[in-house]
């Protein structure tokens, strides 16, 4: 029986995925609003540790001074009630009327002013609230027209506002690093900063790289066909993982933000896994929150609000179970040892052996037989993967 979730599992929910009230293009809301206060008591019932939310979803926007620190007044002592934390922060630029052609790239060079401001009060408040990350979501960052966005002064115009922010949070003494969310599409037709790699490649050109990592979401990469583990593997391997978004896709669609898990199970395993087990030494590569980007379809009622918050929980422990049963079975450890997974760690070139070495090496290449690599010398990654199914499947240990 998978234990319930306890605070050290460090799963997070945006006050957006359980306020969502079902509202999509083509109809209202489904639900009524929900009061954050009751919101932050019952994550904390489920065994959730974080709450995270954009200004416009604790606040409305235009709020009013008053109207804003009341609210944040209320979240304060729920958040003292209960030990919930805020462990991140984003900023909404993209649901007013304002930001229709974005924030920090909008081609009207008044609104990217206001979008700054928007966010360097934010700022404020997640220092305020003790968050470490701060997510930039850039939804209405993009264009539908190719010839209505300058894509080059885009990305420069996205570069100044980040170096800008960079620069805020180091004269402040903020102990707060940002993590960019890749998109490829939706709200906007194309969106700037379309995957993880794009992302982490814009990164390198900031003035402060080390500042800024990825916020990569399952649905996301999976929107554009991409392997979501394998991206987030990347993402480590760059030492750039900030943050995630955990929810479920099922193909190559609208943003559908279901349940963790309740999309591409296979790939799902495979990223716990990872999260869980692929550090050097076989523990944790992520420490940070397990943070839940899912919309409660808006067939459900309040109860099945609660009951998705709880399956994305749950799903992610079970899964974690499996992956520690895949990775402990003498069968699996065999069958990697046959695809010959560990060999890759191995460096091509032996210990200071340099090119002329290489092209003096017989063994190489001039007596290197290929042929055997013809009807023979199969690697077992079949078989590999079987196994991982069915452990996924419960069907071993
Ligand atoms: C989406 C995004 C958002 C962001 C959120 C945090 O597709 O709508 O995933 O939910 O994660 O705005 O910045
Ligand atoms: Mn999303
Ligand atoms: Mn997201």
């Amino acid at each position: 029986m998978t234990a319930p979730p306890t605070r050290a599992d460090k799963f997070s929910f945006g006050l957006w995925t359980i306020g969502y009230t079902g509202a999509d293009p083509f109809g209202g809301p489904t639900r009524a609003p929900l009061d954050v206060v009751h919101g932050v008591e019952k994550l904390s019932e489920l065994g959730a540790y974080g709450l995270t939310f954009h200004d416009d979803d604790l606040f409305a926007f235009g709020s009013t001074n008053a109207e804003r620190d009341k609210q944040i007044g209320r979240l304060k002592q729920v958040l003292a009630d209960t030990g919930v934390v805020v462990p991140m922060i984003t900023t909404n630029l993209f649901s007013d009327p304002v930001f229709k052609d974005g924030g920090f790239t909008s081609n009207d060079r008044a609104v990217r002013r206001f979008a700054l401001r928007k966010v360097i009060r934010n700022i404020d408040l997640a220092a305020e609230l003790g968050a470490k990350t701060f997510v930039m979501w850039g939804g209405r960052e993009g264009a539908e027209y190719d010839a209505a966005k300058d894509i080059r002064a885009a990305l420069e115009r996205y570069r100044e506002a980040v170096n800008l922010l960079g620069d805020y949070v180091i004269d402040m003494g903020y102990d707060i690093r940002f993590a960019i969310e890749p998109k490829p599409n939706e709200p906007r037709g194309d969106i700037l900063l379309p995957t993880v790699g794009h992302a982490l490649a814009f990164i390198t050109t900031l003035e402060r790289p080390e500042l800024v990592g990825v916020n990569p979401e399952v649905g996301h990469e999976q929107m554009a066909g991409l392997n979501f583990a394998a991206g987030i593997a990347q993402a480590l391997y760059q030492g750039k993982l900030f943050h995630i978004d955990l929810n479920g896709q099922r193909g190559i669609k609208y943003d559908q933000d279901l349940v963790f898990g309740h999309g591409d199970l296979h790939n799902a395993f495979a990223l716990v896994d990872l999260l869980e087990n692929g550090g050097p030494s076989g523990g944790p590569t992520y420490t940070g929150p397990r943070h839940f980007d899912y919309k409660p379809s808006r067939t459900e009622d309040e109860s099945g609000v609660w009951d998705s918050a709880a399956a994305n929980m749950r799903t992610y422990l079970i899964l974690k179970e499996r992956a520690a049963h895949f990775r402990a079975d003498p069968d699996v450890q065999e069958a990697l040892v046959a695809s010959r997974v560990a060999e890759l760690s191995t460096p091509t070139l032996a210990d200071g052996e340099s090119y002329a070495d290489l092209l003096a090496d017989r063994a190489s290449y001039e007596d290197f037989d290929a042929a055997p690599y013809f009807n023979g010398r199969g690697f077992g990654f079949v078989r590999l993967q079987q196994l991982a199914t069915e452990h996924l499947l419960g069907a071993r240990g």
